[in-house]
């Protein structure tokens, strides 16, 4: 456990890309921790991630409402910003806990401000901002997350060779 994969993203159109790659493995039951300052490009990736996976619509980011449901693929997506999170007794009150299931994935920004109170991730994604651009890193924490980090690279891969053929 704890396999890691980094990647350097040059643009908004490449954050958007490697959200569409995280689609195509996803699984439900998968909890995705998403690390990285404001406008790191959190909320962009789940923007691809969410297109990819056949939703239509906009995704914003649910900034007030904390979070912010999704139905694609026959399952549920949970976003979740917690950047405002500031009390633990409201992640019972709001009913939070259940959306931690086997048939639903949710994806969380800012789960530093909920620590408490949030299940342990499979997988964590960290943004840091580069002079240019974006680098990224995966870290597999079970074994479900160790199967998506690997699909996600074999994927990953795929998409770069075939996007070089053209060149
Ligand atoms: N790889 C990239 N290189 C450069 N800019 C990028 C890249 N990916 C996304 N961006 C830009 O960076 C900004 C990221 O905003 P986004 O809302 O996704 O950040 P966030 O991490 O969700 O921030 P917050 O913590 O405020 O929710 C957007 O303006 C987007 O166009
Ligand atoms: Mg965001």
């Amino acid at each position: 456990m704890g396999a890691n994969f980094t990647l350097d993203l040059a643009n908004e159109a490449e954050t958007l890309e490697f959200g569409a790659a995280l689609a195509k493995a996803l699984q439900p039951g998968l909890i995705i921790y998403l690390h990285g300052n404001l406008g790191a490009g959190k909320t962009t990736l789940v923007r691809g991630l969410l297109h990819a996976a056949g939703h239509g619509g906009k995704v914003k980011s649910p900034t007030y409402t904390l979070v912010e449901p999704y139905t694609v693929a026959g399952y549920n997506v949970y976003h979740f910003d917690l950047y405002r999170f500031t009390d633990d007794e409201e992640w019972e009150a709001a009913g939070f806990r259940d959306y931690f299931n086997p048939q639903s994935v949710c994806i969380i920004e800012w789960p530093e401000k909920a620590e408490n109170v949030l299940p342990v991730p499979d997988i964590d994604i960290s943004f840091t901002i580069q002079a240019s651009g974006r680098n990224v890193s995966l870290t597999a924490h079970s074994v479900p997350g160790q199967r998506y980090l690997d699909t996600i690279i074999k994927n990953y891969d795929k998409s770069l060779s075939k996007s070089k053929s053209y060149e």
